[in-house]
């Protein structure tokens, strides 16, 4: 497969995770944008908001979407932000096809409290309404993807075998 397959969602809907698992089913190099970044700034992505701000790290991320669609065969795990500019989406799309991941706000809620001290947008006082909020102004954003998929009603192994039937579906429709 030339093109590359990107992943984009809210945070914790299972990027990373399927992306690592649809890398190593289809033979393909596994790309996170958060952790290049942060190989190329030498800072973890809660240094680089907390030093320099947010639009330093959008700027990180646009940089790096212009890379990596110079690339071929790659399965980029998108920051949740990346769809925020279109521009980025625009590159990344013409040299791959966009999968949107989804999950329900409880899911996502859980998974991100797990891991909130590595994501600067999640702080200990998050509820579940206000996370709600937040992914109702993301939606408009991962809209942009070719296929979506929900994440919290499938195992992970049923998950990736779903993604590569809508991968394939999605290549032969084009012709
Ligand atoms: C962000 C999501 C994070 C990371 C940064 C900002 C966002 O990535 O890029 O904290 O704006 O949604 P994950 O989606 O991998 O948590």
């Amino acid at each position: 497969m030339g093109k590359n397959i990107v992943l984009i969602g809210f945070m914790g809907t299972g990027k990373s995770t399927i992306g690592q698992r649809l890398a190593r089913k289809l033979g393909m190099i596994f790309v996170d944008t958060d952790r290049e970044i942060e190989k190329i700034t030498g800072m973890t992505v809660a240094e680089i908001f907390r030093k320099h701000g947010e639009k330093r790290f959008r700027s990180e991320e646009k940089l790096l979407a212009h890379k990596l669609a110079q690339r071929e065969g790659l399965i980029i795990s998108c920051g949740g932000g990346m769809p925020l500019d279109p521009e980025n989406m625009k590159v990344l799309g013409e040299n791959g096809v966009i999968i949107g991941l989804k999950a329900s706000p409880e899911d996502v809620f859980r998974r991100v409290m797990r891991k909130r001290h590595h994501r600067p947008l999640i702080d200990r006082e998050l509820t579940l309404e206000r996370l709600r909020a937040m992914m109702a102004e993301r939606e408009k954003y991962y809209q942009c993807a070719h296929i979506t998929v929900d994440t919290s009603t499938h195992g992970i192994e049923e998950l990736v075998h779903k993604i590569i039937l809508n991968l394939k579906e999605f290549c032969y429709g084009k012709g």
